[in-house]
């Protein structure tokens, strides 16, 4: 699992609104910071043995580094995201790059967050809704790209995205935050049989749980020693990186790439 990544760059990331409670505009990332911190990212997804797809960024698109809220995509077909307003010029240019690379492109009916809000775990889809994502998108999901879909519910807009709030450790293994899912989504989550590893509200904040995991190498934010510590009992590679500028935007690592894993997970 996340073997193959789509990054863009972080060349024209700014802080131009604010669609999340993150984003001050009154805050901007420091560009030269930001960049370094995106090549980092980069290079510790190349380290660990990832392939890396590029499409460059626009001047008018401030959050096309996000790359993961542009679809999200299994086994040859993506279904795009249909993001807030002021997000939806990025779109165009992830469809154009998918369907170059023959991926079946198929536009979302309703709003929706990509990948932001739909993490896969083995079969499962773990998808959010009620904040980016409408809730008519779960049988969509479940149809276009054949996984059996878990609808998850955040409890506010600080967990704007799915991948906030929760983490894929491996298809047994999921992170999350408790304090961050409303009642019936926590039952849900501990009904399905996956290992469960808590993380406190405190480095979920600081979007300990916007990680990249093969399996093997977890890339994720420093700023949650706990986490790390927990995810190297278990015998996983922990690679631990700054993100405070992207953080400005209110993303972090898991933000900034869409998995295009090809291999289907099932027969269609
Ligand atoms: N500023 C971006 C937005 O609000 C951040 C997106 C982060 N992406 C994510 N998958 N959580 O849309």
């Amino acid at each position: 699992m996340n073997s193959e990544l789509l990054v863009s760059d972080a060349s024209h990331f700014r802080v131009d609104y604010e669609i999340n409670p993150y984003m001050d505009t009154a805050v901007q990332p420091d560009a030269e910071a930001t960049l370094a911190e995106h090549r980092a990212i980069v290079a510790a997804h190349l380290a660990a043995g990832r392939t890396v797809e590029y499409l460059p960024s626009v001047p008018q698109c401030p959050d096309m580094v996000f790359t993961a809220n542009a679809a999200v995509v299994r086994g040859g077909r993506a279904v795009l995201g249909c993001p807030p307003p002021q997000r939806k010029a990025e779109i165009p240019y992830f469809q154009e790059w998918l369907a170059n690379r023959g991926f079946e492109v198929v536009e979302a009916p309703y709003a929706f967050s990509g990948q932001g809000d739909a993490l896969a775990c083995g079969d499962l889809l773990l998808t959010g809704h009620g904040q980016r994502t409408d809730e008519r998108m779960l049988p969509v999901l479940a149809r276009e790209l054949d996984y059996e879909v878990v609808p998850l519910r955040t409890l506010n807009s600080r967990w704007y995205d799915l991948d906030l709030a929760v983490g894929v450790i491996d298809a047994d293994t999921v992170a999350y935050c408790p304090q961050a899912l409303d009642a019936t989504s926590l039952r849900t989550l501990r009904g399905l049989g996956v290992e469960l590893i808590e993380v406190s509200l405190e480095e979920a904040t600081r979007f300990a749980l916007n990680l990249i995991s093969d399996g093997t190498t977890v890339t994720m934010a420093q700023a949650a020693p706990r986490l790390a510590a927990a995810l190297r009992d278990r015998g996983l590679k922990v690679v631990g990186l700054g993100t405070s500028e992207l953080a400005k935007g209110g993303g972090g690592i898991r933000c900034t790439a869409l998995t295009l894993d090809r291999a289907p997970a099932k027969q269609r």
